[in-house]
């Protein structure tokens, strides 16, 4: 296809320092209850990650609160047969409502945000793998038909200029069969328009605001040891260059006698 649309946003938790943002990720959060959860799961996040430090760090009460008004089949209820119950901070999300909408737990790592220069992945060393901007680029990827499909063409889906799975017009390819314009359609209706939801913290919701907010918080269900990683790598760096001096060091007053 055409030039892809992903923008490369900038996340907190981007950079050898990076990290999540507490507040846009309890904002994350908020954009999936209401909207993403009524069709998408998360059926690889437990509750009680949600109170976990360097993630949404809910207080554990607030925490509580939230698991509860999920509903989780129990199979030992009820002598056996199985029953429903209020979730647990033990309990896990539970998996997509719609059969064809995916799990987003891992979705953040499943796609790329960026692919080039010439489908290298290069940009990839720079920028990192680009899911979270992928998401948040999707979400607000949704424009009018090409202008290459044709007047009347019976639309399937919506027009994503992000998506690129989907089908897409036939009349918006050239003579090699290549595509002319980004994007394809998407069996998604676009979920944020803007204003969708009331922030506690007063933040903006116009559309791209809350698309970074869910995208970050959908980065951090897929990756939530991100920080920890990071910390870890860069007290390794640290640990090594200090080794390598010391070497250096040792080495030269080893020989020096015999120079
Ligand atoms: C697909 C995110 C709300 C239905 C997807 C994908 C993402 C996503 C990342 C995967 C796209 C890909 O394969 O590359 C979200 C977020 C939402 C949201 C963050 C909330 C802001 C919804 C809602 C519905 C829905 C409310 C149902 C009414 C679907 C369906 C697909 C999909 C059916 C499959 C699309 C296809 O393969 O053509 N969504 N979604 N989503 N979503 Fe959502």
């Amino acid at each position: 296809g055409g030039e892809s649309h992903v923008y490369d946003y900038d996340f907190p938790f981007e950079g050898p320092f990076g990290s999540y943002d507490t507040n846009q990720l309890q904002r994350g959060l908020q954009i999936y209850t209401e909207i993403c959860s009524a069709c998408h799961g998360l059926r690889y996040v437990a509750f009680r990650n949600l109170s976990d430090e360097g993630g949404p760090s809910l207080p554990e009460e607030q925490m509580r609160a939230y698991a509860e008004g999920f509903e989780v089949w129990d199979p030992t209820l009820f002598d056996g047969e199985g029953d429903f119950r209020p979730a647990t901070p033990a309990d896990k999300f539970p998996a997509s409502s719609l059969a064809n909408a995916p799990d987003l737990s891992l979705m953040a790592k499943a796609r790329a945000g960026f692919h080039g220069p010439y489908g290298t992945g290069i940009s990839q060393l720079i920028n990192g793998m680009g899911g979270a901007e992928y998401i948040a680029s999707l979400l607000a990827g949704y424009e009018e038909e090409p202008e290459c499909a044709l007047e009347g063409d019976p639309m399937d889906g919506y027009y994503n200029t992000v998506f690129e799975a989907g089908g897409y017009p036939e009349t918006c390819v050239d003579e090699e069969g290549h595509r002319t314009v980004p994007g394809s359609y998407i069996a998604m209706a676009p979920p944020l328009y803007g204003d969708d939801v009331t922030y506690a913290d007063g933040h903006s919701t116009e559309l791209e605001e809350e698309a970074q907010d869910v995208a970050a918080f959908l980065m951090w269900t897929a990756e939530p040891k991100l920080v920890a990683r990071k910390q870890a790598g860069l007290t390794g760096v640290i640990f090594l260059t200090v080794l390598s001096v010391l070497l250096y060091l040792t080495n030269k007053r080893l020989w020096a006698p015999h120079k």
